[in-house]
């Protein structure tokens, strides 16, 4: 029988100033899953980690996009996938985006690569509408995508790829709840016209930037005057772990997705763990457990091996 093993790997939104419109792909950790096609037309989800995920597949984000596959596709067949967590649910890193986008890649492969990636994207982005309450692409997009993705619009949806230079990413996960629909919620409807202006300014200079590889202007650009100043509220020690990274060398950075997770932008290894040290330290002394990742962008997003 087909089966198809899919890695899908966790991923940094909104890049600071790029609200629901930029992401990056990170190497670690990555999600496991194998698909394999059934006669009956059900979505059946075996979980084979600690997190006791719902498996009604209604309810589980994998679950919504292989049902949307299925109807898309007349219910002619079902799906079964094991889903083998290794991205905390909640962490900020892109959790629902990798079990959403892994379950359409997976489903995809199936099914002869029956779909173009916009359509992957649109299936995936179910999942997230069931794990936030609002379809967005800017964790779905680079994590099939890999590398760095900007979401000019998701109506019609149209994901440009843009080209970064060499980046290592250091992210803490402060081990505290903080759900993608709260921090939602939270945010203001209307914006002042001033930090529109500002906001703008640094996601063009940050997205010329990454294409030109000017590691200046990446640093400069990483600024957000509008979410970030109300979610930062939710995390604890966000004001001096930013302060203490940028000290030790970090281009910059912010909130990863949602939070609580914070991440780092360094040109070399050595400061990036330079910058771990100060995100250990700060959570060791505020007395917050914290787990702490330092990798590199992932170039070719979500991986996909199929056998018989
Ligand atoms: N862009 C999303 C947000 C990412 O910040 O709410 C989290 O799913």
């Amino acid at each position: 029988m087909k089966k198809v093993t899919v890695h899908a790997p966790g991923t940094v939104a909104n890049l600071v100033c790029g609200f629901d419109i930029l992401g990056l792909a990170l190497n670690e950790p990555n999600d496991i899953m194998e698909l394999t096609l059934i006669d009956e037309p059900v979505v059946r989800i075996i979980n084979r980690d600690q997190y006791n995920l719902p498996t009604e597949p209604e309810k589980n984000v994998a679950g919504v996009v292989l049902l949307s596959i299925l109807e898309k596709t007349g219910n002619k067949f079902g799906f079964e996938v094991t889903i083998e967590k290794h991205i905390k649910p909640g962490s900020g890193i892109g959790s629902s985006a990798a079990s959403a986008a892994g379950a359409a890649v997976g489903a995809g492969l199936l099914l002869d690569s029956a779909f173009s990636t916009d359509e992957l994207v649109q299936f995936a982005m179910n999942g997230e509408k069931l794990a936030s309450g609002v379809k967005h692409a800017d964790n779905i997009a680079p994590c099939i995508l890999g590398g760095v993705s900007l979401i000019r619009c998701i109506h019609p949806l149209d994901i440009v790829r843009v080209d970064a230079p060499d980046l290592h990413v250091t992210v803490v996960h402060p081990q505290i709840e903080v759900r993608t629909s709260d921090a939602r919620q939270i945010l203001r409807e209307k914006i002042y016209l001033k930090d529109a202006i500002k906001q703008w300014g640094n996601i063009a200079g940050l997205v010329t930037g990454f294409i030109k590889g000017d590691y200046d202007l990446i640093g400069r650009s990483l600024e957000d005057v509008i979410i970030e100043p109300l979610r930062s509220l939710l995390i604890p020690g966000f004001d001096e772990v930013k302060k203490g990274c940028k000290e030790a060398g970090a281009l910059g950075g912010g909130i990863s997705g949602s939070g609580p997770s914070v991440f780092m932008l360094s040109k070399d290894r050595n400061t990036a763990l330079e910058v771990e040290k100060v995100m250990k330290e700060v959570y060791t002394r505020i007395g917050i457990e914290f787990h702490t990742y330092v990798t590199t962008i992932n170039k070719e997003g979500v991986k996909a091996v199929v056998s018989q």
